[in-house]
């Protein structure tokens, strides 16, 4: 199934060895690299090699996890293509989770100033965010996607089948984001990621969710590409989400991306009650759930300061105010809401209180 998403190419697919031939012959590349992490190598990329156009691909492999997309990861990537015939029709075909779709993409786009990609998204994250709409980076001094671009990919092709192997941990940190996608736009699609039993996690009904959550985010991304204003809608949750993040790094006990947004959008939502009053039986119902499905992102009073230092590098902050996307009900967007200190202390301390 092809996603109807202007700028972005996105295909959800049953088999990625039927799938790609056809991206292939349309890119018409004669020097193909495989980019991977030593998880992906093996269970994803080792039966592509059955492509005929992939027989002689070159391959990289760079060590999994979040802390490798950095600078000396990119640096690698681009001495291999450079020491290995890579020119400007060359394909970089990028296949794992975010930390590989966000490295790759970027090393594509600044490359020789920029070869084609395709993104192969194997995990929940990946597929219903990180791997569509073209944004790249790296982490850098301890600060995640500090530096980067967008860019889109040639294509994205997404295969279901990579979704049924996933453990649960990395299956809740990508339906996380699912369930943002959700509170940003309806009611109904709220009630259908709530309704859906996690224990039981039947493929069939997930395949169509996860449809439904990358077109949310692709109509999103079709009418504001570069981030000018809606596509900040996409932001809820994560500007003290990826601070929490972040500090969890920081103080050695790194949790998943999905995990700390739904620590984000708890506290998000608290700002998003006191300032536009966002229905009271509603935050308890989202926090209730998330609260059941996620556990406690532990912290204490004398964290914060840690956690306000990181908040101070997010991207869509201006002239030094923290800067934040909120809900004044499910599907109806505050953007560039400004908040100060004591009211996001507040956040942190209503998060402590109703999780203990
Ligand atoms: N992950 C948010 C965005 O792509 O804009």
């Amino acid at each position: 199934m092809v996603l109807d998403i202007k700028g972005n190419h996105v295909v959800i697919c049953d088999s990625i060895i039927d799938e790609l031939p056809k991206h292939l012959t349309e890119v018409r590349s004669n020097n193909i690299f495989i980019l991977s992490d030593s998880n992906t190598n093996r269970l994803c990329v080792e039966p592509l090699l059955r492509i005929d156009a992939l027989q002689s691909a070159h391959r990289i492999i760079v060590p999994a996890g979040d802390e490798n997309k950095n600078l000396k990861s990119l640096a690698e990537i681009w001495r291999y293509l450079s020491q290995n015939g890579a020119d400007r029709k060359s394909l970089l075909i990028n296949i794992g989770g975010g930390m590989i779709t966000d490295l790759g993409g970027f090393a594509a786009s600044t490359f020789k100033r920029g070869i084609a990609y395709i993104n192969i998204p194997t995990t929940l994250l990946g597929t219903v965010d990180a791997a569509v709409g073209g944004k790249n980076g790296i982490n850098f001094d301890r600060l995640k996607n500090e530096i980067g671009n967008i860019n889109p990919a040639k294509a994205v092709l997404v295969d279901n089948s990579f979704l049924a192997t996933l453990d649960k941990e990395n299956f809740l940190s990508g339906y996380a984001e699912m369930i943002k996608h959700a509170l940003i736009t309806s009611d109904e699609e709220w009630e259908s990621i709530y309704r859906y039993d996690l224990k039981k996690r039947d493929l069939a009904e997930l395949n169509e969710k996860v449809g439904r959550s990358v077109l949310i985010k692709g109509k999103i991304i079709e009418q504001d590409p570069t981030e000018k204003y809606l596509r900040k809608a996409l932001n809820f949750g994560h500007t003290i989400g990826h601070a929490y993040e972040s500090f969890s790094y920081d103080v050695q006990k790194p949790v998943l991306h999905g995990y700390a947004i739904s620590m984000g959008m708890i506290c998000e939502l608290f700002l998003a009650h006191k300032l536009y009053g966002f229905p009271k039986d509603k935050l308890d119902s989202i926090v209730s759930y998330l609260k059941d499905t996620y556990g406690y992102m532990p912290f204490e009073t004398t964290d914060y300061a840690k956690i306000f230092e990181y908040m101070k590098h997010d991207k869509k902050n201006e002239d030094g105010k923290f800067n934040f996307s909120l809900i004044a009900n499910i599907g109806d967007l505050k953007l560039n809401t400004e908040c100060d200190v004591a009211q996001i202390t507040e956040s942190l301390d209503f998060y402590r209180n109703v999780m203990s």
